[in-house]
């Protein structure tokens, strides 16, 4: 019996396959096979990256250093993000501060804003995740990631919300399928100022629930927040650094959030990360003020040497280029999938991360029941008989594909062949179902 307290879908549970090693965009796992890893938002070079490899190594030989003292390579990595990630938003950008994951870059960045504008409550869009620390875990408002405990075969014990949370509509793109609200979008939106007219901040991200990025959403969400006095803070933990094909995803609109927050694959998911980016705007209304939280490890010295190298990586390489070209082939083939499946509902994604749904119970109902498997767990583990390491958001009936940025074409082939296999098994229930 594993002495781990587990994380997962099915409370309680570990998972099925054993992952032992990895090596580029492969696991290999204790049954001896080597498997394609298909939803990696942390590791955008993949396994054993060489020049990774030799920056972990190089930092094995750094001193213990806090966050409270100087450490001349984080003071670079902050230029680099400076630099390189908002290399075209140079009028913007003001400064970073490093964080130890996503979730908690978002608190931190959200009771900045609370000091700020002296208000309490928060607002996210529908459907939002956000992380599982602080308030970041009261802006995930999907229902299954309360951050209690979901009891098997039972009801919820979610952890009371003790702050306010406003929720705005979220945008309803589609590349396959629909989403159910049909009303122009203007008219969805209609009135969110006084939705948010109380609130410390608005923090909008870009993938989660399957729900991505619309410029024109994008610039009326901000026109709303100005007015109302709430700071836009865009959650780019998913998609900085290249994941939708541009540096940012809010860089497909000209409004511009207060606040920027990344995570996820910005050390080259070889070191947890977080950042919290400020506007020139903020830093200057800082400038007599200092931003009182601390952290032992954050912007550790083997943290910050894999941001600098990420960064080196992503821009040498290309990398952003690599992204938009299999773009190409996940949009053909994600298509031609959805047209071949009956049980696929709804695709849609951009550059490196699209998300597949299926007919089944919807994403709103999720209760608790988590004695079966639910009909996207049971593609994943089909998908995996036939090579591909595919994983659902958490949501009974969705999936999401989110391989590094150095897959080979052949490899993203197959990926999507091993979900063209794995959806035979949710085919099968749909037909029964009809
Ligand atoms: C949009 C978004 N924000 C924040 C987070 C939280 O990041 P972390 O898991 O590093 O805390 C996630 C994690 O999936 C995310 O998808």
């Amino acid at each position: 019996m594993s002495k781990l307290v587990y994380t997962g879908l099915n409370a309680g549970k570990g998972t099925s396959f054993k992952v032992v090693g990895g090596a580029g965009v492969y696991f290999h796992l204790e049954d001896g096979r080597k498997v394609l890893d298909g939803s990696n938002t942390g590791g955008p070079l993949g396994h054993q990256h060489p020049d990774m490899m030799e920056t972990v190594a190089r930092a094995a030989a750094n001193p213990i250093i806090n966050e409270g003292w100087f450490w001349k390579e984080r003071e670079e990595a902050a230029e680099d993000v400076v630099n390189i990630c908002f290399d075209g938003d140079s009028d913007w950008v003001g400064g970073v501060r490093f964080f130890l994951s996503g979730g908690e870059a978002n608190d931190l960045a959200m009771s900045l804003a609370q000091s700020i504008t002296g208000r309490t409550p928060l607002a996210t869009r529908v459907r939002a995740y956000h992380g599982m620390t602080g308030m970041s875990q009261h802006l995930t408002v999907q229902p299954q990631w309360h951050g209690g405990l979901a009891v098997q075969n039972g009801k919820a014990m979610p952890v009371p919300v003790t702050i306010p949370i406003r929720q705005i509509p979220e945008p309803m793109g589609a590349k396959y399928g629909r989403i159910t609200d049909n009303r122009p979008l203007a008219e969805r939106l209609d009135g969110i100022e006084d939705t948010l007219s109380d609130t410390a901040c608005t923090i909008i991200d870009y993938t989660q629930g399957g729900i991505y990025y619309d410029p024109t959403y994008q610039d009326r969400v901000a026109e709303a927040a100005r007015k109302a006095g709430s700071l836009w803070i865009a959650d780019e933990v998913v998609t900085g650094t290249g994941r939708v094909g541009r540096m940012f995803a809010f860089q497909g609109a000209a409004s511009r959030p207060d606040i920027v927050t990344m995570g996820k694959g910005l050390a080259g998911g070889s070191s947890p990360v977080g950042a919290v980016v400020l506007s020139k705007d903020i830093i200057d209304m800082m400038e007599d003020k200092s931003w009182q939280t601390y952290s032992t490890f954050r912007g550790h010295s083997l943290t910050v040497a894999c941001i600098r190298t990420y960064l080196k990586v992503l821009r040498r390489d290309n990398l952003i280029a690599r992204v938009n070209h299999l773009e190409g082939i996940m949009e053909r083939r994600l298509l031609e999938i959805a047209e071949k499946h009956p049980s696929v509902s709804r695709v849609d994604g951009n550059g490196l991360h699209w998300t597949v749904e299926l007919h089944g119970p919807d994403w709103r109902t999720w209760e608790n029941n988590t004695g079966e498997a639910p009909i996207a767990s049971k593609v994943s583990a089909r998908a995996l008989e036939a090579g591909a390491l595919i994983g659902t958001s958490g949501e009974q009936i969705s999936l999401f594909i989110a391989p590094s940025f150095v897959i080979s074409d052949s490899e993203l082939h197959g990926i999507l062949d091993a979900l063209d296999y794995g959806l035979e098994i949710a085919d099968e229930e749909h037909a029964k179902a009809a």
